[in-house]
């Protein structure tokens, strides 16, 4: 059969937009023949269901329904896509989306098949889609290689954006390999090795796979790894589980977040391993009712809240809960970080059973976060309240203390709850001294080291101070 002949019959037999869901259900009859042959002669392994809900929590409504029939399956290799790791699979993985997206089934499957290689270029896939849909990647994808085989004209801030989808998986058995090591050597990014950063604004690198304005997702069981930048972001989305990811980068590798939301919620991330060079997690403005749980990051940055309120910006981020996770062999622990001159408030935020090992800054706050030591101290800060941090325990590098609240001169941070803190010097002196600044709240059980510099009670606010409490 000729490649385009055989591309006729897969869009006889895989378009769905042509029929209404009754002559859809004759044609599946008449063509099930067919069907199958196509399906044999790529071998098609079986549909693999979504994972069983019972390892996902059954409260949360709207994720693709475990339900795996009727289920049409758009394999990419039927629409030409070749899979060897060098021909370009991008225009074979968007005809496969746009049939998947547009069949009108319950549930529609786009597989990239284990055992092959898939490069795609820079690629939107839009939605709002006819139906859900599984995104199973079980074989590897790629980028092009670097910023010079990066197509021209197109935004070097990301690879993959999944634009406008309700109801997606994004899971697999796969891998998701970013090729992130030609960008991460670009002369503006902060030497290898070396303290600095990159100055903001420059060095564009992509992102691999964005979730922007959609809702209704979920992406597991994944390896993601060497991204150029963020692993994964999802920013403007709801209702969103992420589980079972393995995500790999090297320690030194500039800005490589594991996972980074942003104006999103309802998010739920769960079972999950991240090893990187940036932030395991990180959580931006407008992001609440966000669930992290069972996370092993190391190493890495932490799991951070920020930074918020670059540029004099607003930032609300509230009700998040960090539960069950280890962070080792990381430059932080749990982190909130915000700029000066910013407005909004960090509220309900519990970190609780935690274990750290060897970790240079296991619980910190610092409001006076600055890339450049060049940001003037200003009089309005985004307001910091009522943060838990109960039952951390572990082990800390002696460099720096291993609590350190450095919170704003002009709005202190208030209700910072301390209990079950134990945190000992990984090797080397015990620091006696946690470092507070303006830090308001109470202790429940002696901490380890203890925090006699916590400021009890409620703090008083001047009366030109603004306390923007979202
Ligand atoms: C997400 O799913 C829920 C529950 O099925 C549904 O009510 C909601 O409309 C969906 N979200 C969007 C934006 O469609
Ligand atoms: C925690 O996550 C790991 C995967 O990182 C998983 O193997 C383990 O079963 C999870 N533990 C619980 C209690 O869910
Ligand atoms: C906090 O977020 C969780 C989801 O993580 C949600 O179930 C809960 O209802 C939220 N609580 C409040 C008070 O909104
Ligand atoms: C900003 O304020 C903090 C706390 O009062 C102080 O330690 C720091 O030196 C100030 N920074 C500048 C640039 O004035």
């Amino acid at each position: 059969m000729t490649l385009s002949l055989s591309f006729l019959l897969v869009f006889a037999f895989y378009s769905c937009p042509f029929f209404t869901s009754t002559e859809g259900r004759v044609v599946h009859g008449l063509t099930k023949h067919k069907h199958l042959h196509i399906v044999s002669q790529i071998s098609l392994p079986p549909v693999p269901a979504p994972a069983p809900q019972a390892t996902s929590p059954s409260y949360i409504a709207g994720f693709p329904t475990p339900e795996p029939s009727p289920t049409r399956v758009f394999n990419v290799l039927s629409f030409g896509a070749v899979g060897d790791g060098s021909s370009d699979d991008t225009q074979a993985f968007k005809m496969a989306w746009d049939a998947a997206c547009q069949c009108q089934t319950e549930l529609s499957v786009l597989l990239a098949p284990v055992g092959y290689s898939f490069v795609i270029l820079p690629t939107i896939f839009a939605g709002p889609c006819k139906s859900g849909l599984v995104f199973q990647i079980d074989g590897t994808i790629v980028p092009p290689d670097g910023p010079e085989s990066w197509p021209t004209k197109t935004s070097k801030r990301q690879w993959l954006v999944f634009y406008k989808i309700n109801e997606m998986s994004l899971q697999g058995g796969g891998v998701i390999d970013g090729r992130g090591e030609k960008w991460w050597n670009l002369p503006c990014k902060p030497h290898k090795g070396m303290n600095g950063r990159a100055l903001l604004g420059s060095c564009d690198s992509p992102v691999a796979i964005r979730f922007f304005m959609s809702s209704n997702l979920t992406v597991q069981g994944l390896i993601a790894k060497n991204s150029p930048q963020f692993h994964f972001r999802f920013d403007n989305c709801q209702n969103v589980l992420v589980e079972m990811l393995s995500i790999k980068a090297p320690a030194l590798s500039p800005n490589t977040d594991g996972i980074h939301i942003e104006n999103t919620n309802n998010v739920h991330i769960y079972n999950s391993v991240v090893s990187n060079g940036d932030d395991c997690v990180s959580i931006g403005a407008g992001c609440h009712d966000v669930n992290i749980r069972n996370i092993t990051c190391g190493p890495s940055h932490g799991i951070s809240i920020g930074s918020l309120g670059i540029r004099n910006s607003r930032a609300c981020v509230s009700n998040v809960t960090v539960t069950d996770s280890v962070i080792k062999h990381s430059d932080n622990g749990v982190r909130i970080k915000t700029w000066q001159g910013g407005y909004g408030s960090v509220s309900e935020v519990t970190f609780n059973n935690i274990h750290m090992d060897t970790v240079r800054n296991p619980i910190i706050i610092d409001q006076y976060y600055c890339l450049s030591k060049k940001c003037a101290n200003q009089t309005s800060a985004v307001y910091i309240s009522d943060i838990s941090y109960i039952n951390i325990k572990g082990t800390y590098d002696v460099r720096s203390p291993p609590l350190h609240l450095a919170c704003s001169d002009s709005v202190p941070c208030s209700n910072l709850i301390f209990s079950d803190i134990e945190l000992l010097p990984a090797k080397g002196q015990f620091v006696a001294d946690p470092f507070c600044w303006n830090a308001f709240g109470d202790t429940q059980t002696v901490t380890i080291p203890p925090l006699s510099c916590l400021s009890e009670g409620i703090p008083r606010f001047g009366d030109q101070t603004i306390v923007d409490q979202c």
